[in-house]
């Protein structure tokens, strides 16, 4: 949750003008407004860490599921962002929400107040030019938290205070808008813009084919940034299921002197090595085997990444074989990694991953907590010893 004075204070909005005032002076251009992601959970700092260090961005502030942060420029490499669900132009936002129905006038007056909807529409327009015709626009309220009043009435309020923001030729629509704002209320906090995205930005339009327990891109592409490979090292996911992490992996390593990062894949089930091979199809040219993550069939140190998603504990017929595999994987891994690689894991189960590695002994170098497929999960960075 935010913690300390709300959103309002450090990144201005409508009702904080004074606040704004007050402000240290950004790098960044006072003209553009702020913008926000919205992150899987789990994954603020990493995703901070890529708006930071990819896009020049100052991170504003954080809150579960959520980045407040300024850039430079407003173009489309914020829609190019990896560990994001979606991203956003910023109208307002608060911590203080009371949980009581007065929120709603104070929704309805925040919005009416805020001053530059105009501006904001425009830039909206320069990333993602109008569809011809006359535009749509959508509105969205999502609500998170025991709240003593509707979801639908978040959203009415929202409405009336855009009454007269919105040129009048712009028809309403329930789906499929040219321009989205939304509101999303988490507990206490709620920010309010216009989203930037659209749903390729979370799903990715590679990924074709599923398989049960694939992985939301947005968590594949953190745990690549994780392991930080670069071309031309080889990463390997010995369990790559419908190939999501290589996916990711080809997606960013990439680089024009040096080409692809190489990536190596391949899983127990035949099946889901044919739907990794359509997924990866026209990202790159994986290395792609039916195998077992025990006993893989490549010579000793020479992958310098692993990146891996073994099956939950729930996910497998008796959860007691968990142990077992965790040993034998990890065994395995640590012969084909090269001395200083990272293996990068994300687990249900990270203490009996931890058992398996310190028995190496890795070095642990970060974890990261998360909820994944409705359990608590954790992403782990470990080190093999140089
Ligand atoms: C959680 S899923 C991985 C999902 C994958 N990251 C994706 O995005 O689709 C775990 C995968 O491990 C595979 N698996 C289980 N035991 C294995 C083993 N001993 N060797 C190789 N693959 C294994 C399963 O077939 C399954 O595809």
């Amino acid at each position: 949750m935010l913690t300390g004075a709300g959103i309002c204070k450090y990144i201005g909005t409508a009702f904080s003008r004074k606040s704004e005032a007050h402000m240290p002076r950004s790098r960044t251009s006072v003209s553009l407004p702020p913008c926000y992601a919205m992150v899987h959970p789990g994954l603020e700092e990493i995703a901070a860490e890529e708006i930071t260090h990819d896009l020049g961005g100052e991170v504003r502030r954080t809150a579960r599921g959520l980045v407040v942060f300024r850039v430079p420029e407003i173009d489309d490499r914020l829609l190019r962002l990896r560990t994001v669900e979606d991203v956003f132009l910023f109208a307002w936002g608060t911590d203080q929400l009371s949980y009581r129905a007065e929120d709603l006038d104070r929704i309805e007056r925040w919005t009416a107040r805020e001053p530059s909807w105009d501006h904001l529409l425009r830039l909206h327009h320069a990333l993602r030019p109008k569809p011809k015709g006359k535009p749509t626009y959508r509105l969205v309220a999502q609500m998170e938290g025991k709240h003593g009043y509707l979801r639908r009435d978040a959203r009415k309020a929202l409405a009336r205070g855009l009454a007269g923001k919105i040129p009048a030729s712009w028809k309403f629509a329930e789906e499929d808008a040219a321009i989205e704002i939304w509101l999303t209320i988490d507990q206490a906090t709620a920010v309010c813009g216009v989203r930037l995205s659209d749903k390729t930005m979370r799903h990715r339009t590679y990924k074709l084919e599923h398989r049960p327990a694939s992985l939301r891109p947005t968590i594949a592409a953190a745990m690549v940034r994780l392991a930080g490979a670069r071309p031309p090292q080889v990463v390997l996911d010995p369990m790559c299921g419908a190939g999501t992490i290589l996916a990711e992996q080809l997606a960013v390593g990439w680089d024009r002197e040096r080409g692809q990062v190489r990536v190596w894949g391949g899983d127990l089930e035949l099946a889901a090595v044919r739907a990794a091979a359509i997924n990866l199809r026209k990202l790159g040219q994986p290395q792609l085997a039916c195998w077992d993550a025990r006993r893989l069939p490549l010579a000793s140190a020479t992958v310098d990444g692993i990146i891996s998603n073994p099956p939950f504990g729930k996910q497998l017929s008796n959860a007691a074989v968990i142990g077992p595999l965790y040993r034998h994987m990890v065994r395995e891994y640590d012969r084909v990694l090269r001395p200083g690689g990272l293996a990068v894991f994300l687990v249900s189960e990270p203490a009996v991953l931890r058992e398996a590695a310190q028995a190496i002994p890795w070095q642990p170098v970060r974890r990261v907590s998360l909820r994944v497929l409705g359990q608590p999960a954790a992403i782990s960075v470990w080190r093999k010893p140089s």
